[in-house]
């Protein structure tokens, strides 16, 4: 069966779905994106994916008249289309297509949106396991809480934690020193005293959608969360650490650098709240079907 995608208003073989040459997001990464969870047909978080959404067209001035609604009913679409029930939607909105000019086009132009699906099934039976990460500076620009399109240093950071043999890099702050996040997810520690630390939101990190839900669902089960800044030097006194993204849910870290966390076992507390997590998750799709 062809995959098909949505390019500008139609559905189309995902191997003919284009966007012209002079897109500003092809010439300039001058645009933004979302990655959404579906499990059963159900959207994970729809409401705050599409207001962070909102959030970064508004800040890059981009004017998109597309309603969450609207896209909730083309990504339906795109679903009946496909035959999937599990996947993940990539969603991406450029200033769309103009002659290469830095500035923003004189004339009103349309936003470009691309929509993706990709088949994806949580297994939340599979035993999890503690990964590998290192640490690297923070290179990005000073709006991280921008969804934007230009990912250059992070795709370099990711690669380097690849590259040596780990699934994330833990970006520090050189100027304070403070740990941000990952290239591509959030970054929480246990301290001793079993608080959970993470950065707060603001300029200096993109407000994950699983961090918040994983925020709310750990304090509604009497774990305390610190939303402070903290450093490499706490994380070496931690207990766990685990990541969290749309795509990975929680992952636990048991090694940064050559920093061995809890013997290299996943603590109690990362497997609680990953458990609180899938429990979310199958109530959302329990509420909605
Ligand atoms: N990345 N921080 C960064 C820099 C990210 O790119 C992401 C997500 C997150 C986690 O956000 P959320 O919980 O809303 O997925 C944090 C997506 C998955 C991506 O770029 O594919």
């Amino acid at each position: 069966m062809a995959r098909i995608s949505y390019v500008n208003g139609r559905f189309v073989n995902h191997r003919d779905a284009y966007v012209h040459i002079d897109d500003r997001g092809y010439q300039f990464a001058d645009g933004v994106y979302e990655v959404m969870l579906v499990q059963n047909c159900v959207m994970i978080d729809a409401d705050p994916h599409f207001q962070r959404l909102t959030h970064s067209l508004a800040e890059l001035r981009i004017e998109c008249d597309v309603s969450a609604r609207s896209f909730g009913l083309i990504i339906t679409e795109l679903q009946r289309r496909n035959k999937v029930t599990d996947y993940f939607v990539y969603l991406q909105i450029t200033r769309g297509v103009a002659p290469r000019n830095h500035q923003f086009p004189t004339e009103r132009i349309k936003p470009s949106i691309v929509i993706t699906l990709s088949p994806f099934k949580i297994d939340f039976s599979k035993e999890i396991i503690g990964y590998q990460a290192i640490t690297g500076e923070d290179i990005r620009w000073k709006r991280k809480d921008i969804k934007s399109i230009s990912l250059l240093p992070n795709i370099l950071a990711k690669q380097e934690a690849i590259e040596n043999d780990a699934i994330e890099i833990v970006l520090i702050d050189k100027e304070s020193g403070y740990i941000t996040e990952c290239s591509a997810s959030n970054f929480f520690i246990v301290d001793s005293s079993n608080n959970l630390r993470t950065h707060p939101l603001g300029h200096h990190i993109l407000g994950g959608i699983t961090r918040t839900t994983l925020i709310t669902i750990a304090r509604q089960n009497d774990l305390n969360v610190i939303e402070e800044p903290f450093k490499l030097e706490d994380v070496v006194e931690a207990k766990e650490a685990f990541i969290t993204s749309t795509t990975k849910g929680l992952y636990p870290i048991t090694k940064i650098d050559d920093m061995v966390i809890n013997h290299g076992e996943i603590g109690a507390i990362s497997r609680k709240i990953r458990k609180l997590y899938q429990q979310y998750i199958e109530e959302q799709i329990s509420n909605e079907l």
